[in-house]
């Protein structure tokens, strides 16, 4: 990346970060100040795919996203996001085609970064997954930016 595009990426997250605290603030509805962070992502950094799986047993089952409608149960251990939920990480993928599993749930799909996100008692309760058109999107940058936002929903669930 240029200098002149890491300064732009951190000034949209620096908005995005100021909105998502403006829409959640005094409103205490998980489904609304979730749905508003997804859509706060979505158009803010114009990705392609934004969304949330929620852990059921042994599969991750679709939440609330923004996007095109996608897969709707991925198996622990399954794609990027089984994988980001077994290994406990987040995961970047730069190319899609290269991810050994990956699940297309659209072929519009080029790059993603999954993150997991976990509930008061440190179990991974949910993945918030990530998808652009480009690729080679996500970068190191994008993931502490991205955290930080799992650390507000961590506290939304
Ligand atoms: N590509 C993901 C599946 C979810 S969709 O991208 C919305 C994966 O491999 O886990």
């Amino acid at each position: 990346m240029t200098e002149l595009s890491v300064e732009k990426l951190t000034k949209n997250y620096s908005l995005l970060h100021q909105e998502i605290s403006a829409l959640i603030e005094g409103e205490n509805n998980m489904f609304a100040n979730i749905g508003n962070i997804l859509a706060a992502i979505k158009f803010r950094m114009n990705w392609f795919w934004v969304g949330l799986y929620k852990v059921d047993q042994d599969e991750l089952v679709l939440f609330m996203f923004q996007g095109p409608h996608a897969c709707t149960r991925i198996k622990k251990g399954k794609g990027v996001c089984g994988t980001a939920w077994e290994e406990n990480r987040t995961i970047i993928v730069e190319d899609v085609e290269k991810f050994d599993g990956h699940i297309a749930c659209n072929s519009n799909s080029k790059s993603e970064i999954v993150i997991p996100i976990k509930d008061i008692s440190g179990t991974i309760s949910y993945v918030l997954d990530i998808d652009s058109a480009e690729l080679n999107t996500f970068t190191k940058l994008d993931a502490k930016e991205l955290n930080k936002i799992k650390a507000v929903i961590e506290t939304l669930i």
